[in-house]
This record gives structure tokens, sequence and C-alpha cells, in this order.
């Protein structure tokens, strides 16, 4: 904590605030989309089936020893191939834990993140994202998290202009924190809470020996002000019944009218903390200073198509449009954005996936080239356009709000002339090897922000350690 304020007095002192990279005017909401890569879809085909270019796509690929496993230059290639200025929004994975990440990694992501902006375009970066949730290798670690997700921040940050590249720090959104100690049902689960874990003294917030609902979620998870340029979370409708059969959501239902707004305000009694009250508005808690834009970084309405070990499809309930809908409107309306003036950014996560015990549809842009039938192997359902269409039908009631991408040639292998070379706009085509010196990026947000970063993690070193 102590360390933190530390952090926050630098931030004021400097002015680090002024310009947040990729932040729109109030009122303004990049429409984006997670597109199902390994499905086959593309950034293009959607943008086809929306007849419109948006302003961003999402895709991931793991960080260990390399950031290959995922083929990031797939994604470049296809980022490309919308010919237009999307932004690329690229969520890093360190799918086996924060110790098998390397700082050559580190680098090639760097590299990879300023071949894409000396190219002309801009990034969204998300590292290891849902890091306070139970489901993923590098999950509730956070003096880990922190640690790696500065020196991401750092190497990016060291060779790309400031204003080309927004780093997101996005956790799961609170509801069911601290999520059960059940590593027996993921792949790679994160280890087990309890007061034998190494970071307990930051995870129970509260100091009451426990970790429960009452413990914030959120900022024991906290890499600081400097190192953050957007907040957001993951939010989604899974359904409104647990259902003990299946240990899962599977039910088709509509979201609760309010449910994005509690998850980002908490107030209830599966999510207490004020998200944006902390991160955006700022002056609730010592973590964050606020003033920060927010983003769903990945969000959608599920409709369960077939659930485990049955043959008939699910029971669709109010309808796979009603269910959609009910949850797009409750964040693309008036009252919504001028309540939340720093919501600027949102991500479909367009997928169709099997998911813990049922084949989930999150999308809302589809149809797209869907998961098959773990049963039969066959495409699973007779897709029709009536989702898309629902939405296309909404959009005059919130375009004035949205931000789409422009035509534009980018060549994500060409460097444009003229441009940075690494933060200092020497002009120099981008060099994989070529560092960069901090003293040359005299009055930009980043070279302050990294050099006081350098100061901060000494302090935090002192304080922390
Ligand atoms: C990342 O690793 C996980 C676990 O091995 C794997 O399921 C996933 O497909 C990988 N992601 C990519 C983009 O390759
Ligand atoms: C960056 O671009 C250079 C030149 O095209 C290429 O050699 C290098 O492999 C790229 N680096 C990454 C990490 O993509
Ligand atoms: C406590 O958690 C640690 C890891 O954080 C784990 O190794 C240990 O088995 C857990 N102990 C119990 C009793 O669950
Ligand atoms: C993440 O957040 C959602 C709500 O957005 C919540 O329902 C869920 O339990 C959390 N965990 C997972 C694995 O999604
Ligand atoms: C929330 O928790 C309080 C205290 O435990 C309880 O009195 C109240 O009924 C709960 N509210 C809901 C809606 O569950
Ligand atoms: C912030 O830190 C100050 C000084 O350590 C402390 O007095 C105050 O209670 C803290 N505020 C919050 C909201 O934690
Ligand atoms: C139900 O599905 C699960 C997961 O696919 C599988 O492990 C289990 O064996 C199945 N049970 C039956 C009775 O088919
Ligand atoms: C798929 O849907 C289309 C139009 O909705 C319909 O004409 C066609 O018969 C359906 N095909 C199957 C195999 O159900
Ligand atoms: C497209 O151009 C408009 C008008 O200049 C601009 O406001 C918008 O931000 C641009 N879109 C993107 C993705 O940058
Ligand atoms: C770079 O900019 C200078 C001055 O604006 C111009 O003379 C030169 O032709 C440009 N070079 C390229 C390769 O575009
Ligand atoms: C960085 O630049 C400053 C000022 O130009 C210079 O004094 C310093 O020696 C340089 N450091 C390195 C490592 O090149
Ligand atoms: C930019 O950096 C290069 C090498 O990294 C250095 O030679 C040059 O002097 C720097 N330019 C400015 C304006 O600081």
């Amino acid at each position: 904590m102590k360390a933190l304020s530390l952090l926050s007095a630098l931030a004021i002192f400097s002015g680090v605030q002024a310009g947040v990279p990729l932040e729109p005017e109030n009122g303004k909401i990049y429409f984006g989309a997670w597109y199902a890569r390994p499905n086959g879809d593309t950034p293009a085909a959607i943008n086809t089936r929306v007849g419109k270019k948006l302003a961003m796509f999402q895709s991931d690929f793991n960080i260990t020893d390399t950031i290959n496993e995922g083929n990031p230059l797939q994604f470049l290639q296809q980022m490309d191939e919308t010919k237009s200025d999307a932004i690329m929004y690229l969520t890093a994975y360190p799918m086996y834990g924060f110790d098998s990440v390397t700082d050559k990694a580190i680098d090639d992501l760097a590299n990879l993140v300023a071949n894409v902006t000396n190219s002309g375009r801009r990034v969204f970066l998300r590292y290891a994202s849902e890091m306070n949730g139970n489901w993923f290798a590098y999950g509730r670690q956070p003096r880990k998290f922190i640690d790696s997700f500065r020196k991401v921040v750092t190497a990016v940050r060291s060779k790309s202009k400031p204003e080309t590249v927004a780093i997101v720090w996005a956790p799961n959104s609170s509801n069911g924190y601290p999520f059960a100690n059940d590593p027996a049902k993921y792949p790679y689960p994160a280890p087990l809470i309890n007061s034998s874990h190494p970071d307990w003294d930051i995870l129970d917030t509260n100091g009451d020996g426990q970790l429960t609902v009452q413990d914030d979620p959120y900022s024991p998870y906290y890499p600081g002000d400097d190192y953050v340029d957007w907040v957001g979370m993951s939010q989604y409708h899974y359904g409104s019944v647990f259902s003990d059969k299946y240990d899962a959501w599977v039910d088709n239902s509509l979201p609760n009218g309010d449910q994005i707004h509690q998850m980002i305000r908490g107030g209830n009694n599966k999510t207490l903390y004020d998200f944006y009250g902390m991160f955006c508005e700022g002056g609730k808690t010592n973590a964050s200073q606020g003033g920060k834009p927010f983003q769903l970084t990945e969000t959608g309405s599920t409709f369960h198509i077939r659930l485990r070990n049955e043959t008939e499809y699910a029971d669709p309930g109010p309808g796979r449009v009603a269910i959609k809908k009910a949850w797009w409107e409750q964040f693309l309306n008036e009252a919504f954005i001028t309540q939340f003036p720093h919501f600027k950014a949102f991500n479909f996560f367009e997928f169709q996936k099997y998911e813990e015990s049922s084949l989930r549809d999150f999308t809302n842009l589809g149809p797209n080239p869907s998961t098959l039938d773990p049963f039969t192997g066959a495409q699973i359902v007779n897709e029709t356009n009536a989702v898309l269409d629902a939405f296309l039908a909404d959009l005059p009631n919130f375009e004035m709000h949205l931000i789409w991408g422009n035509d534009s040639d980018i060549d994500s292998k060409k460097p444009k002339q003229n441009e940075t070379a690494g933060g200092n706009g020497t002009g120099q085509p981008n060099s994989p090897s070529g560092s960069v010196n901090l003293s040359g990026a005299e009055g930009s947000r980043v070279g302050l922000a990294a050099i006081l970063g350098a100061v901060a993690v000494g302090l935090v070193g002192l304080v922390v350690v």
C-alpha cells in the first residue's frame, strides 16, 4: 500500500497522466471484436458481414520462452487484410505461468509490437488478463503478476512511440470472487489459496484471516497507474441458475437488466467493490488516482446450444436474439454512456466454443465458421443471420457513439518511413534487436513513466521485500 502511494505521488509530480494513448473523446467508443481465428474467421470477414469496418480486432497468443504459440504473424497479416487502420488488440497469455516467461520472449513481444506500430497501426496490449481468477496457471499470484506486467510494459514502451500503444490492465469481473479452490476443473489451474500462499498477506485485504467476497478482488493485482493506460474487465452472462448436475451455468435466460452496471460498480453481494470508482473516477483507494479510460475487454451473453452428454439441443428459453440483445443494450444506450463517461471501448467475444458443460455461442456478429459438434463432428447448428440482423437493426440507436475503422493500406511488414524506430523518432526502420536510450524520449509520457517506473520499482523493492 505504501509502495503504491509512492508511485502515485511520483505520477502526480511528473504529470504522467496527461494524454492517455488511444483515448477518444468522451461519448466515443471503439467497436471491436475478438474474432474466432482458430475457427477460420477473419477481421475482413467480420467487416463484410457487418457492412462496415470495425475499429479494432482482438486475438491472442501464448507467451512462454517464445511468442510463437498462437501464430501472431497470422494475426498481423489478417489485420492488414482489412485494408483499414483498425487497432490491433493483442492479448498475451502467460499460459504456463510467469516462471516460464523469459526475458527473451518479452523482448520479442516488444519487437512485435514495435513492428506493428512502426507500420502505422496502433496497438492495445492486454497481458495476463483475468489474473484474479483461478482458471489460469498465472492466476492469483499478485506479486509475480505485477513484476511480470511491469517488465512487459517497460519493454514495450521502450520500443514504440507513446501514442501508438495502450496498455490494458484487465481482471475478471469479481462476481464469484474469490472463486472456488477447484484445480481439477481447469487444465492449467492457479495455485490453491490458503494462508500459506506466498501472497496471502496482500490477498486477505481486510486481514480477517480468510479470503472472501469481502476482500478487494482488484487492488492486490494493480501494477500502479504508471504502468496502466486503460482498465477493463471481462464480462459475460452465462445463465441465471447454477446447475449442480452440470456443475456450470447451462440455462438460456435473459441477463438481469443492470447486470453490467453492477459488475462495474459493485454493490451487490457477489461484487462488493466499485471498479469504476476505484480506477476511472479515482480517489477511492490508494491503489490508483483514477482517470483511466474503461473498456469491456471481452464481452457477450451466452446462448447454450447443446449440453454435455445430451443429444438434443438445449431449451432455447427466451431465444438467442433476445438473450444477446438484452446484453448489448445494457451498455450501448444513452443512459449508460452518460453515466460512465470513461467507458470508451468494447470487444464482442465472437466465439462458439465448448466450455465447461455446454457448447456456448457468445457471438453477435455471426454466423461465423462455428465450432464442430464434439459428438458428431458436424457443424452443430443451422446458423442464421438472426442475431446479426437484430444488431444491425439496433445500430441506429447507438451508432453515433461508435468509432469505426477507416480505409488504410497498412502493411505490418513495412515500417513507414519517417516514423519512429523505437520511441525517439529517428526515422530508422525498426531493428528487432534495437534498444532505445530513454533519455531520447524527453517530454514523452512514456519516457517519463518508464524512468519513474524504474525508480518506483526500486522503491517498491525496498518497501515490499
Ligand atoms: C495457449 O495454450 C493453451 C493451453 O495449452 C492452448 O489451449 C491454446 O490453444 C494456446 N493458445 C494459442 C493461441 O495457441
Ligand atoms: C520485426 O520485423 C523484422 C523485419 O521485418 C523481422 O525480422 C522480425 O522478425 C520482426 N520481429 C517480430 C518479433 O515479429
Ligand atoms: C495451500 O496452498 C498451497 C499453494 O498455495 C498448496 O501447495 C497447499 O497444498 C495448500 N494447502 C492446503 C491444506 O490446501
Ligand atoms: C468471470 O466473470 C464472470 C462475470 O462476468 C463470472 O460469471 C465468472 O464466474 C467469472 N469467472 C469465469 C471463469 O468466467
Ligand atoms: C446480502 O448480504 C447481507 C448480509 O449478509 C444480507 O442481509 C442480504 O440479505 C444479502 N442480500 C441479498 C440480495 O442476497
Ligand atoms: C491511504 O493511505 C493513507 C496513508 O497511509 C491512509 O491513511 C488511508 O487510510 C488510505 N486510504 C485508503 C482508502 O486506503
Ligand atoms: C459426460 O461428459 C463428460 C465430459 O465430456 C465425460 O467425461 C463423461 O464421461 C460423460 N458422461 C457420460 C455418462 O457420458
Ligand atoms: C437451414 O436454414 C435455412 C433458412 O433458415 C433453411 O432454408 C434450411 O432448410 C435449413 N437447413 C437445415 C438442414 O435445417
Ligand atoms: C476513423 O476516422 C475518424 C474521423 O477522423 C476518427 O474519429 C476515428 O477515430 C478513426 N477510427 C479509428 C479506428 O481510428
Ligand atoms: C522523410 O521526410 C523528409 C522531410 O519531411 C522527406 O524529405 C523525405 O523524402 C521523407 N523520406 C521518405 C522515405 O519518405
Ligand atoms: C543516453 O542518452 C544520454 C543523453 O543523450 C547520454 O548522456 C547517455 O550516455 C546515453 N546512455 C546510453 C546508455 O547510451
Ligand atoms: C535516438 O536514438 C538513437 C539511437 O538509439 C540516437 O543515436 C539518437 O541520438 C536519438 N535521437 C534523439 C533525438 O534523441
